[in-house]
């Protein structure tokens, strides 16, 4: 399959290009396009096909639920059977944003776009490609994120082109994305709202405006023998080639440890790459240093990780260093996908209790 590159001014959206991306999707094909967070592999969400179809593109398992992007409040009512008070509160205060919410399915979701479930997770995007290509497709697509399964999630058109070129139509290109981590994920079909997986909504921007939440502790605790209730959650995500690990701790002494360790491995002939700050970088010695911004910002840190990865990926860089990025407000989300691109593998230097 020859896989079309199509770019948009995101200021400009033609919309003979939307009613082209919108065509892809009835005539059942899939369509990768941008959104606030990562890029989405998009299908048409009510069809049992395209969602197979999904799933084969990127290699992925499938009893591992998609989200159902719309473009409106109104598409819910079709798709889901109860709307509890708290939906429509943070629908308010979110949407269209980087949140996704676990409704109970109606029949009009075929079991193929929710893993088996009977529960549906529903978006409505912050990004005005995203909205206009929905509504033109006809309103729900079912999109994860557009990466080959286990690769990091896709920041950039060019990423997704490494991973999809020939297995899909099209490929809308809207540049670099805003966030750079995929969306908060609350179910709301548990008696009260867990958290299933962090984002740029915070676990104390979702209390502000519900009161009572939970997170699940499958998400913090990798020690727990209990499934997680997000499927994907389960699978080792967002994985470099390279053997990741992280260091934490006093700046200084992570920076002495981490070159400690750079060589060690150069002896053993590995390639090793450094992931630092602004602040770091000029300190470290290795094959190849990274900078993920500046250590005060976690925006910029958040939508630089992922592409980084890739970059390491492509380097053939067989051993990989980070620091550890404990910010206030995202750190939770950056942290969770860096723990499990390092499967875990975390040093700490005396780091208070
Ligand atoms: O920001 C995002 O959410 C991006 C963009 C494209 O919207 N999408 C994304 O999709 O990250 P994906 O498929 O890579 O991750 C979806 C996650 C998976 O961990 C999946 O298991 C979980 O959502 N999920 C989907 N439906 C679910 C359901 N009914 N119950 C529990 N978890 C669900
Ligand atoms: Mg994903």
């Amino acid at each position: 399959m020859i896989t079309k590159l199509m770019c948009v001014n995101v200021t400009a959206i033609s919309k003979e290009d939307m009613i082209e991306a919108g065509n892809v999707i009835k005539a059942g094909g899939l369509v990768a396009f941008p959104t606030e967070t990562v890029y989405g592999l998009g299908g048409n969400a009510l069809s049992k096909d395209s969602s197979k179809k999904i799933y084969a593109a990127k290699g992925r398992p499938s009893d591992n639920p998609l989200i159902v992007h719309i473009s409106q409040w109104e598409s819910i009512h079709a798709i889901v059977t109860k709307i509890p008070e708290n939906a429509k509160k943070l629908a308010d205060a979110f949407w269209p944003g980087p949140l996704t919410m676990i409704f109970e399915k109606s029949q009009l979701v075929p079991f193929e776009t929710t893993g088996g479930l009977s529960t549906v997770a529903i978006r409505m995007p912050n990004h005005p490609v995203a909205l206009a290509f929905i509504e033109e497709a006809g309103g729900y697509i079912a999109a994860p994120s557009a990466n080959t399964s286990g690769k990091p999630s896709p920041t950039l058109a060019s990423h997704v082109v490494e991973d999809m070129n020939g297995k899909i139509e099209l490929i809308i290109d809207g540049g670099l994305v805003g966030i750079g981590l995929e969306s908060t994920i609350i179910d709301l079909t548990s008696p009260v709202p867990t958290i299933l997986r962090p984002g740029f909504v915070t676990e104390k921007m979702l209390c502000k405006v519900l009161g009572e939440i939970e997170s699940e502790r499958t998400m913090k605790d990798k020690e727990t023998k209990q499934a997680p209730k997000a499927p994907g959650m389960k699978y080792k995500h967002y994985a470099p080639k390279g053997e990741l690990t992280i260091v934490e701790g006093n700046a200084e002494e992570v920076i002495t440890k981490i070159n400690e360790l750079t060589k060690i491995a150069k002896k053993n002939d590995e390639k090793v790459g450094v992931i630092g700050t602004d602040e770091t970088v000029e300190k470290y010695v290795a094959d190849s240093i990274k900078s993920v911004g500046k250590r005060q910002d976690e925006a910029a840190i958040a939508r630089h990780l992922y592409g980084i990865l890739r970059d390491f990926d492509k380097e053939n860089v067989s051993i990989i260093y980070s620091e550890s990025f404990q910010t206030v407000g995202m750190g939770q989300a950056i942290m969770n996908r860096l723990l499990k691109a390092a499967a875990y593998k975390l040093i700490s230097l005396n780091v208070d209790e």
